[in-house]
């Protein structure tokens, strides 16, 4: 019998990990700018009054986007984590998503809803789910974005 429910957890866990690929379990979880961070604080207060500020008004509970462009190691991995860092307080999840490809943002969905145990996971939809259905002050940080073809909408849908 438990060797049975082991069997059918380690084919299901499988099934999962080929399908998803790249799936690494607690990759969502937000690291830490870098202890060396200094600077930025025309940005650091420009996503401060979006996002923060914002809470506030009566514009709170709006889904909002902020983009972080620019050249490849110009910072805006570390703007991003280093403005987490500094409010994490203000939100009630933080997410990081690798989003280079596809499969590395279902991939992230899934492990978002594995973090969440209290739901039922059926695959990484149920993920994207646990934002719809919890409408508290969440932050995703979706980096490396790099690629254009992709689909990011897919968060959104
Ligand atoms: N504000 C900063 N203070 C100190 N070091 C920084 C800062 N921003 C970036 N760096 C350094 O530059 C490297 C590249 O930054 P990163 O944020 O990864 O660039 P990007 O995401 O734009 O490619 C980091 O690993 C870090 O060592
Ligand atoms: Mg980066």
């Amino acid at each position: 019998m438990c060797l049975q429910v082991f069997q059918f957890y380690y084919i299901q866990t499988l099934t999962l990990r080929i399908w998803l690929e790249g799936y690494v379990e607690g990759m969502t979880h937000c690291p830490t700018s870098t202890s060396l961070f200094t600077g930025r604080k025309t940005i650091l207060n420009v996503l401060e009054d979006y996002f923060i500020k914002d809470l506030l008004s009566e514009d709170a509970g709006r889904r909002k986007i902020f983009l972080l462009h620019g050249l490849g190691g110009a910072g805006k991995t570390q703007c991003a984590l280093e403005f987490a860092r500094k409010f994490n307080t203000s939100f009630t999840d933080i997410c990081f998503i690798i989003a280079e490809s596809e499969d590395s943002i279902k991939a992230s969905y899934y492990d978002i809803a594995m973090r969440h145990a209290s739901m039922s996971v059926q695959g990484w939809e149920s993920g994207f789910k646990w934002f719809k259905t919890h409408k508290e002050n969440w932050l995703i940080i979706m980096d490396n974005a790099d690629n254009a073809q992709l689909n990011l909408e897919i968060h959104r849908s």
